[in-house]
């Protein structure tokens, strides 16, 4: 199969890695040079570190032969695009309308971690349109999770459930609702663990290791919020909070922080340093 990808940062260069070597052609579309050779970077870079882990039964240089990286879609013969650009409404909307036009027999997904899918779907041919949720890193979080809205022909769910199941996902199946049934909890423990540091109960190495060892969690809610970004969590809490009520109101422990600019790994401190 041809797959376009849309937008090549972390996420979206992660499901061009999943595709490639899952065998499949992949078009990965991201604005300007600069911004595009980083996403084709990026790429390489994910594909050799599964290389060095014995991951991949083909040497990456075959596999990157399949990746064309463009700055914009136009007349891609693709089956399936997956929109993984940055998490605004009106930004996801226009580059899949574009993406709509450009291919005009595929399904049409958006990785979009907490933005309603019925509303992205306005404006768009919603019947070959739905939510595709993957997870970072994208070749190694095992799950994938479809979302619903009212317009979606189940054919549509059924390929894409096809797609995510031959490239080694488990694949569940959630209605339309804010933060799904992922990012809704997570955020919410995540944002229970910011306020337990507010309020003292333990330090951040403790709350994470709690978790860890007590539960099984392959890194503690604290280094998670990290590794996502606290920017981007601060986001998704902000509308979960707006849609589901003040239990997901953002701790001020997380807005003086990314007001600091402390956004957790990528920027070298977050809750911890790295
Ligand atoms: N392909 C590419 N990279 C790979 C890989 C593979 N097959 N296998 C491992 N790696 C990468 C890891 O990502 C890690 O990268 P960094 O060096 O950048 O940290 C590195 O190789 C080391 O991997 P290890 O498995 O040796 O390291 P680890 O045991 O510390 O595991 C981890 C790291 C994979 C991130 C693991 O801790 C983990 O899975 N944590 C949980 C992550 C999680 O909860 N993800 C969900 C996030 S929320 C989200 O995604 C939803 C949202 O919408 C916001």
């Amino acid at each position: 199969m041809i797959a376009a990808v849309i937008g090549g940062g972390t996420m979206g260069a992660g499901i061009a890695h999943l595709l490639l070597a899952g065998g499949h052609e992949v078009v990965l579309a991201e604005a300007g040079a600069e911004r595009a050779a980083a996403a084709q970077a990026a790429v390489r870079a994910s594909l050799e570190k599964a290389f060095q882990r014995g991951k991949l039964d083909r040497p990456v240089e075959d596999l990157l032969a399949a990746l064309t990286v463009v700055e914009k879609l136009a007349d891609v013969p693709a089956e399936l695009v997956v929109e993984a650009v940055p998490e605004d409404a009106e930004l996801k909307r226009a580059v899949l309308a574009e993406a709509a036009s450009a291919c005009p027999d595929a399904v049409l997904a958006s990785n979009t971690s907490s933005l309603s899918i019925t509303r992205l779907a306005e404006g768009l041919p919603g019947e070959r349109f739905l939510g595709m949720h993957f997870f970072n890193p994208v070749p190694v979080r095992e799950l994938v999770e479809l979302v619903h809205h009212p317009g979606v022909a189940p054919e549509v769910v059924a390929r894409a459930r096809g797609w995510a199941e031959a490239l080694g996902k488990t694949v569940i199946e959630v209605r339309d609702a804010p933060g799904f049934a992922t990012s809704r909890l997570g955020v919410a423990v995540g944002l229970e663990a910011i306020r337990m540091l507010e309020e003292g109960v333990a330090d951040a190495e403790d709350v994470d290791t709690g978790m860890r060892l007590g539960y099984g969690w392959p890194m503690g809610p604290l280094r998670l919020t990290d590794l996502v970004g606290l920017d981007v969590r601060l986001a998704i809490a902000e509308h979960l909070a707006a849609e589901l009520g003040p239990r997901f109101e953002p701790p001020a422990l997380l807005r003086a922080k990314v007001e600091r600019g402390e956004l957790g790994r990528k920027t070298g401190r977050g809750f911890f340093t790295w």
